[in-house]
């Protein structure tokens, strides 16, 4: 399948200057000096000498044809020197993903240690192209590259439940992720306001828990309810294509299914996983709410609820096991994310299954019970070769044996995981929660926080509290997409850009360069343009956007101009 970017209709372009303009900024660049450019036109072949680089050419022949209207042969050899190589070799720096590259008069050589190292050479080459519209050539300058991540875990995450999107948008954020040579995508895809995933043992989850009869207005509380019944969900084929799309992208879809907390959508449909089944669902009363209010509703509003997953019934177990089957033969990962994080435990606390819970596995307090909880999901992951992954409350009455923790709630977590030889990905709100305000000066509704592009390329995952060998640990890191006021792509778009691309330096490169960055920014942006995609300015120097202008990150906000006006919930 073709990527669904990218739709601007595009002429032949030229680049203006011989420079190249990389991100992230790879390990070793090189130009000879030499005014010689390799020249990419409709006679130019991509040359498989590696076997399985089929995936490779046709990104690269879906990126030419829809940004350029080009469309390359395919072959096995060539002894032309207008092809594209694709080869595997052993790279100098065993890390998964390396690659190198020369571009000189015997055309373009991309060769990886692996199908993933040949696909991220063939990002830079498509970072190679030009940016401008003109009816020149496609030309590439000479240039020879070697380049490995430093980071094995480079994620992005886009929560589905609070707003849906539709299959077409999640692949074009597959995309996004691709093109910035990252690797994971974790896929919120249960929450209080919303089901996303189709489970056919429980059809009530997308018939009654996919919907909600109406959403707050504005900021929270929010200033009335739109009365919209909104929802959504992913069929079990769709699921399978777009985990398919990503794996052709090299990247691994890791699905997060909430428990025990954020499940009020889950318990709308089936009441007997609440701890009390009678009892109505609860809603803040300065929120208002649209259409019925008895029994157990899909909530309306944003937070944290006390209607939980009753952690003493069996039932709750035997539901979330059968749940887990079919995510887990939707989803090859090895991960799979079980949330965990913001569970109150009012109602465990006043449980009658709950407390006998408690007495019968000697457990000291609720907080063991969430661990009782998390330990007993986890012992069944692993019984099927999988591995657990929880947000950073996890460790609170006692880590689960295997578990990796996603460290959300600052770097503590993610310390305290380390300290205990556990896994780690660092996505601490401050640094990396992509929904926060990028400035000061938002016109629209955002969740609070700020956080300015320079604060996320200034991010250093490893944290300096941790000892040599404890550091290894840190697998990497992710940027969050919380969708509670994003609801349509184009301002998903716009807080994601800049500071993904920010984002996937910080990961992939080892040396921070911000003075570079801001000027090679000024590319990307162009490269936005090229894929029609919406990004903000607040932190651009929109002088810097002509080509012949000064290009810097500035430290304050100097602008409010995006291309869409935020009509956030
Ligand atoms: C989170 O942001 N509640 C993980
Ligand atoms: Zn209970």
């Amino acid at each position: 399948m073709k990527p669904i970017l990218l739709s601007a209709a595009i002429l032949l372009v030229v680049s203006t200057h011989g420079q190249v303009s990389l991100i992230p900024q790879p390990v070793s660049v090189k130009q000879p000096k030499t005014a010689a450019k390799f020249s990419l036109s409709p006679s130019t072949v991509i040359v498989l000498e590696g076997s399985n680089l089929d995936n490779v050419a046709t990104f690269l022949n879906d990126y030419l044809d829809q940004v350029y209207h080009i469309k390359l042969n395919v072959a096995t050899t060539s002894h032309s020197n207008n092809a594209i190589h694709l080869n595997f070799e052993r790279m100098d720096k065993a890390v998964p993903g390396a690659y190198r590259m020369t571009v000189d008069n015997k055309g373009v050589y991309i060769a990886g240690d692996n199908e993933t190292g040949v696909f991220y050479g063939m990002q830079t080459l498509i970072q190679l192209l030009p940016v401008q519209i003109t009816n020149a050539k496609l030309q590439i300058p000479f240039v020879s590259i070697t380049d490995y991540p430093r980071f094995a875990y480079r994620g992005m995450h886009l929560d589905c439940g609070r707003h849906f999107f539709p299959v077409s948008f999640v692949k074009k954020y597959i995309d996004y992720i691709a093109l910035h040579k990252m690797n994971y995508f974790h896929w919120h895809l249960t929450e209080d306001q919303g089901w996303r995933i189709e489970i056919k043992k429980y059809p009530k989850l997308t018939e009654v828990s996919a919907w909600r009869n109406g959403t707050i207005i504005g900021r929270y509380p929010g200033t009335g309810n739109d009365g919209i019944h909104y929802g959504g969900f992913y069929t079990q084929d769709e699921i399978k294509d777009v985990v398919d799309y990503a794996a052709k992208r090299y990247i691994t879809v890791i699905p997060e299914i909430e428990m025990p907390g954020h499940s009020s959508a889950a318990i709308a449909a089936y009441p007997y996983l609440s701890c009390f089944p009678n009892e109505p669902t609860k809603h803040p009363p300065q929120c208002a709410w649209s259409g019925d209010s008895t029994g157990k509703q899909v909530q309306q509003t944003w937070g944290v609820f006390e209607d939980v997953f009753c952690a003493g019934k069996d039932s709750t177990f035997d539901f979330l096991e059968n749940v887990l089957d079919e995510v887990m033969a939707l989803f090859p990962s090895k991960y799979i994310h079980i949330g965990g994080d913001e569970c109150p435990k009012t109602h465990w606390q006043r449980c009658p299954y709950c407390q006998k819970r408690i007495n019968d596995e000697h457990l000291k307090d609720a907080h063991e019970l969430q661990s009782y909880f998390v330990q007993r999901i986890e012992k069944y992951l692993n019984s099927k070769g999988r591995t657990l992954i929880g947000w950073d409350e996890i460790l609170e009455g006692g880590l689960a044996p295997n578990a990796m923790v996603m460290s959300w709630r600052g770097e503590d977590g993610g310390i305290a995981a380390a300290h205990e030889k556990h896994n780690v990905i660092m996505t601490p709100g401050n640094w990396v929660y992509l929904n926060y305000s990028q400035t000061r000066n938002e016109d629209s509704v955002t969740i609070g926080g700020y956080l300015p592009l320079e604060k996320v390329y200034s991010y250093e995952p490893v944290p300096a509290a941790l000892s040599a060998d404890e550091k290894k640990y840190i697998l990497g890191a992710q940027g969050n997409l919380w969708t509670e006021y994003i609801g349509n792509e184009k301002i998903a778009e716009y807080m994601l850009f800049p500071r993904m691309t920010a984002l996937s330096e910080v990961l992939w490169s080892k040396k921070k360069d911000s003075a570079g960055f801001a000027k090679r920014l000024m590319t990307q942006v162009k490269r936005y343009q090229l894929w029609n995609t919406n990004y903000s300015k607040a932190s651009l120097n929109l002088a810097g956007l002509a080509p012949s202008g000064s290009m810097m990150l500035v430290k304050r906000e100097t602008s409010k101009v995006k291309t869409v006006p935020h009509a956030g919930r």
